[in-house]
């Protein structure tokens, strides 16, 4: 057997974990899904998901890491004595190489457009110079790179490497970041980014709302690393002392604090030199904001510190996609850390470069394939959690707290019904779409549809607090 490491301390846990859920989905795809799903009412439906689905969701990850001490793979299969079950941990694992093949292919684009900071390459051709490295040769060779940084990490193992990384970077990303909000809101313009991004227009809202809440649950999986089994690989590292709920807690709120900050930083920048959100999809990163550096004063700098930070955000996830399978291979193949981390690289070299050298393939993998396996990895998850583990669920969620059982029963409730509920009509609209049918009961949101849909939700939540002092199993 390979010796199982934990986290030194409790820090080292919370640290670690937001260092995977902060990311490039917080400052690439989050302003790039703002812009497009208009602004605020995205915001509104991403908040509102976060609380709902995402901490429950991440405290679903973290109990069957924490009860199982396993990768996603050894988790269920031994926490529910079924092969079965030990199929959809598999998946997971897969789904985690299939999300580092396209998060390493941006993560190399970060590591060029760092680099170029330094000479200004980008600043007068923006978009010829993101048309010139986003795909091909280029972009194979820093997606290697970004890699090796990965696994370089990852190889060190998860005290000295991923433990001892995230804690030098995560303070260093909050102080950056903070600062370049500071410096954004001086800019003139700064005030029509701010009204993009915080004033709702309940029309657009009401019409587009489907778009609009698939794209924020997408979203909110991806920012919280839930799906694919990052955050039960991370609880399989630590004791039983550990409140989940309050690390949870923390965990969620310092992402979606970086997330907000984010879109303070990036509305500002792009109203002010564009005069506008920018509508170039996965490019609004690379584009937009290289094309406003060019105009802002101290541009080149702040572009240096920019991509700077992003970079390391980038890394600080990247490490959590790989350490599942490396996890796995170390808990049921025997296979050294260092080994294992080695053979995997190369393998997600090969899947990686496949997605640099084909924008079909990546756009499929990026946009559609990654949030359709999020979705059916936390919905099984879910399902897991609250109709197989049941009353030992409950258990481990309370160990380590002062809570009686009723916060852990209403959480039970939750997670075995609305949450599976919602992630099925995401996962069904979401492939619905991709087969381009269209549902016409799916049309402008009605008022009664919208008054049907909180009855449920009440009915479900009045009756899991009136149960809660019962349990659901
Ligand atoms: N949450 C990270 C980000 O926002 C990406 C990430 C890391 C991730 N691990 C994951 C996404 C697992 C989904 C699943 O960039």
């Amino acid at each position: 057997m390979v010796e199982r490491e934990t986290w030194t301390s409790r820090s080292g846990f919370i640290l670690a974990a937001v260092g995977s859920a902060v990311g490039l989905g917080n400052i690439w795809r989050f302003p790039w899904m703002t812009a497009e799903n208009g602004g605020a009412a995205f915001l509104l439906f991403y908040l509102i998901i976060i609380v709902g689905v995402g901490i429950p969701g991440l405290l679903v990850e973290h109990v069957i890491g924490r009860r199982s001490n396993s990768n996603p793979f050894g988790a269920l299969k031994s926490l529910s004595g079924s092969d079965y079950w030990g199929y959809v941990g598999i998946l997971a694992v897969f789904a985690s190489l299939v999300l580092l093949s396209f998060y390493s292919v941006v993560g190399g684009w970060i590591i060029r457009y760092f680099i170029d900071s330094f000479t200004g390459a980008y600043l007068s051709n923006p978009v010829e110079h993101f048309q010139a490295i986003n795909f091909g040769t280029s972009a194979v060779i820093f997606h290697l790179i970004f890699l090796a940084m990965t696994a370089a990490i990852v190889y060190s193992g998860v005290r000295k490497g991923i433990e001892k990384a995230t804690k030098i970077m995560i303070p260093v990303i909050f102080v950056l970041l903070i600062l370049l909000a500071f410096w954004a809101a001086t800019l003139t313009g700064a005030g029509d980014g701010y009204a993009f991004y915080l004033s709702l227009d309940f029309a657009a809202l009401r019409a587009n709302w489907l778009d609009i809440l698939l794209s924020a649950g997408g979203q909110a999986l991806f920012t919280l690393s839930l799906g694919v089994g990052s955050m039960i690989t991370y609880a399989s590292y630590i004791g039983d002392d550990r409140s989940l709920p309050a690390d949870g807690t923390i965990i969620a709120g310092l992402n979606t604090f970086v997330g907000v900050l984010t879109g303070f930083v990036v509305f500002p920048i792009l109203f002010s030199s564009l005069g506008e959100a920018g509508s170039q999809g996965p490019g609004a990163l690379f584009i937009g904001i290289a094309s406003a550096f060019n105009a802002l004063p101290l541009g080149s700098l702040i572009a240096i510190v920019f991509f700077g930070i992003v970079l390391i955000a980038a890394l600080s996830s990247s490490i959590s996609m790989l350490e599942i399978p490396v996890a796995y291979l170390a808990d049921e193949h025997d296979v050294k850390r260092e080994r294992g981390t080695t053979v995997l690289a190369g393998i997600i070299f090969v899947t990686g470069s496949v997605t640099a050298l084909y924008p079909n393939i990546f756009d499929f993998v990026a946009g559609t394939l990654v949030d359709l396996l999020l979705t059916f990895g936390l919905f099984a998850f879910c399902i897991f959690v609250a109709w197989v583990l049941g009353r030992d669920a409950i258990e481990e969620f309370r160990k380590g707290t002062r809570y009686s059982t009723g916060l852990a029963n209403s959480w039970l409730v939750l997670v075995g019904t609305v949450l599976p509920v919602f992630l099925l009509f995401t996962l069904l609209a979401g492939i619905a779409s991709l087969l381009g049918v269209s549902v016409p009961a799916f049309g402008p949101l009605a008022s009664n549809q919208v008054i049907a849909a909180g009855a449920v939700v009440l009915v479900v939540v009045v009756v899991s607090i009136v149960r809660s002092d019962k349990t659901l199993v």
